[in-house]
């Protein structure tokens, strides 16, 4: 849902050929946000600026470059502009700002006029990069547009450097000549509704730059350049923050995928901050709603001091190592995914057996999750899907009742949520919408919440009571494989710390215990099937449609196998429970259309073995998913292909069940000659409603 960007080099020179590589990189780490269109804004030159009617100087006219499609066609174009002018690409700069973004419409086709960084007008006088949608800018753009402005694209961004400009024009007809990019900043917001994370430039304030955010994720970068950047013994987050003429490199951020190459050393930006990089220093100012502009003198917020965090991701998690996309190399390293999630969460006992399941994010709260009236799993697509597959697991395990909400529904209806509920929120980003209001809602119903997501520091991870993070490592694909299976896990574990010690779960725990730390292994043996999804991929590849039949834990396999194929493979798919077979879906059963049937061993077995048999003697076109050994058994026929797994303890077969299918989706939608890991129309991170 856009990606938004930013460097500032201060006392260190810089060309302006590696500052544009320095944006376009952080661009490409943040394409996977959206990819319809792109821009950046540049410095014209690093001479002194020029002396303006107010107190402050005024730089040249900022370059802007705007493109329709993704980042390669942006870098492109920009180098092809640079050729036909005189714009010298090793020209230094001491102090540069530079800001970046990319995007997944929301208002406007994709166009250069409705790409970002959107402009003040005639002489970029403010230009501003945005994520999230600002609710009210049809009221703003009236107002402006009483004011003389006039608005060039359809997009709600628009209002945002023409309102800057406003309130900087009025002060300074107004005499103020000393107000300051911040105080700019801060009347702007008062004015905003809606979610956003803003960059903003301005010619008027030179080599600063501005961020601030409700909603929308964003996070500073701070390298100092005058320190060993491995020595941790080093890192004084008042020497970064506090004014001072250190060489450094800051920067801002959608997300730490693009800052983790040059800097480990980050500071997440809170709703409501305004950060404000000026002079080598980093002021962070709280706004406050309620405070704004009265008797014509701006409001000062005192700053606050925060302190910087180190990533803990390495550069090799956001490279495509030797995979040729995302999808696949996150497909493949599930064996070690789910060895992260797992770590130091199975604990061991005196035999040295594991005996028992730490979760540390939920220590304090299982007596009131145990005690709650039920539980709720409340999430979207895949992450719903993750948490309908541990459902089973919950319930047995727990004797708690578990409900499903999709988080969008739960909103429509304004369903029950009351306060002797524990609701629990599956993300993998931690910032989606939908499932942030949700969170709210839930939180105004007195819930207790929890939150399940791969992203430290994210929205829902912050806004929750409590949780666990499912340390899945990066996820950059837009289609979520690796982190679902560690969502099934983390869930399992969950059901285990809630379950107890019981003498009646005993069996069940110990299995699912001994389950869970063979899983890694079992998954490897599922992944080498690649050649035999693929091989598949080829006979489906003309297909219309696929179904995929699933029950009982596999029915979020039949949901999220589906999902996959439909979502990058560009072609119809239905996951359906097969209990629903006979009430409808039987109707479009015919010699042609691909049926996927989950039969692989648990209590559902006998039932999957019935609905096969039904469906060959309405002569279905049957691919039936069965525990190794068992072909023979469950093919009605020649024509029956069987995709044969290592079969686990029941509860974890959704983990071993959904990777043939997400192979399946992968190899299918490299052959139809889609792009894997940037579906039509989508964007990873859904942060509009
Ligand atoms: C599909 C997919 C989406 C997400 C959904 C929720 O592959 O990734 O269905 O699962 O948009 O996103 P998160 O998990 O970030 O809340």
């Amino acid at each position: 849902m856009c990606g938004i960007f930013a460097y500032l080099n201060y006392n260190v020179n810089k060309e302006r050929r590696y500052i544009l590589q320095v944006l376009f990189n952080g661009l490409r780490r943040l394409e996977y946000r959206g990819y319809d269109s792109a821009g950046i804004a540049i410095d014209s030159n690093s001479s002194d600026p020029i002396p303006s009617s107010s107190s402050s100087s005024v730089s040249q006219p900022p370059l802007v470059f705007r493109r329709e499609g993704n980042i390669e066609s942006l870098v492109k174009s920009v180098y092809q502009e640079v050729a036909e002018t005189d714009l010298n690409l090793d020209e230094s700069f001491s102090i540069h700002a530079g800001i970046a973004h990319t995007r997944w419409a929301t208002h406007g086709e994709p166009a250069p006029r409705n790409s970002h960084p959107q402009s003040s007008g005639d002489g970029n006088d403010f230009l501003v990069v945005h994520n999230g949608v600002i609710t009210n800018y049809e009221v703003l753009k009236e107002t402006l547009v009483r004011h003389g402005f006039t608005f060039e694209s359809e997009t709600d961004t628009e209002v945002i450097p023409k309102l800057a400009k406003f309130v900087f024009d009025k002060a300074n007809e107004e005499g103020d000549q000393t107000v300051t990019f911040s105080q700019v900043v801060l009347e702007v917001m008062r004015h905003l509704e809606g979610a956003y994370a803003l960059i903003f430039k301005s010619r008027h304030y030179p080599n600063e730059l501005i961020a601030c955010k409700r909603g929308s994720p964003l996070l500073l970068g701070v390298k100092d350049l005058t320190e060993n950047m491995n020595n941790a013994s080093a890192f004084h987050d008042e020497k970064f923050l506090s004014k001072n003429d250190h060489p450094k490199e800051l920067f801002l951020s959608s997300d730490a995928n693009a800052v983790v190459e040059h800097t480990k050393k980050v500071l997440v930006i809170e709703d409501g901050e305004v950060v404000h990089l000026k002079d080598g220093g980093v002021t962070i100012l709280k706004f406050d709603s309620d405070k704004g502009k009265h008797g014509g003198s701006f409001s000062r917020p005192a700053s606050v001091q925060r302190a910087l965090s180190v990533l803990e991701m390495e550069v090799q998690q956001i490279n495509k190592g030797k995979y040729e996309h995302y999808m696949q190399k996150e497909i493949h390293e599930q064996p070690e995914s789910l060895t992260t999630t797992m770590r130091g969460r199975l604990i061991r006992g005196g035999s040295h057996k594991v005996k028992t399941v730490l979760l540390g994010g939920l220590k304090d709260h299982l007596k009131t999750i145990r005690r709650s009236r039920r539980i709720v799993f409340i999430g979207c697509g895949t992450s719903y899907n993750a948490a309908l597959a541990a459902r089973p697991i919950l319930e047995e395990l727990s004797g708690v009742p578990v409900t499903m909400e999709v988080a969008s529904d739960l909103l429509d209806r304004q369903g029950p949520i009351y306060r002797e509920d524990t609701a629990v929120f599956v993300s993998q980003s931690g910032e989606t919408a939908d499932t942030l209001l949700a969170l709210e809602y839930a939180l105004e119903n007195g819930a207790l919440c929890v939150g399940i997501t791969n992203t430290v520091g994210s929205a829902i991870a912050r806004h929750t009571h409590c949780g666990v993070h499912i340390n899945a490592g990066a996820e950059i694909g837009v289609a979520s494989t690796k982190a679902y299976t560690s969502q099934i896990v983390v869930m399992a574990m969950l059901a285990l710390a809630i379950g107890g010690d019981t003498i009646s779960n005993e069996a069940k725990r110990e299995a699912t215990i001994d389950g869970l730390i063979d899983l890694p292994n079992k998954v490897r043996e599922v992944l080498q099937l690649d050649q035999e999804m693929k091989d598949l991929a080829k006979l489906l590849i003309a297909e219309q449609s696929l179904l995929v039949f699933g029950r009982g834990y596999n029915y979020a396999t039949a949901l999220e196998g589906a999902l996959k194929v439909k979502e990058v493979a560009l072609m119809h798919s239905e996951g359906i429970l097969a209990g629903e077979m006979k009430h409808g879906p039987l109707a479009l059963v015919d010699e042609n259309l691909p049926i996927v049937v989950i039969a692989t061993r648990d209590a559902c077995f006998s039932k999957q073995q019935s609905v096969i048999q039904q469906l060959h003697a309405r002569k279905g076109r049957l691919i039936v998913m069965c525990s190794k050994g068992d072909a023979a058994a469950v093919s009605p026929g020649e024509s029956c292909r069987a995709i044969e797994v290592p079969q686990v303890e029941d509860c974890l077969q959704p983990v071993v069940n959904i990777i043939p299918l997400q192979l399946l989706a992968y190899h299918l939608t490299v052959l139809r000659g889609f792009n894997v890991d940037q579906p039509r129309n989508l964007a990873k991170s859904v942060t509009t409603q």
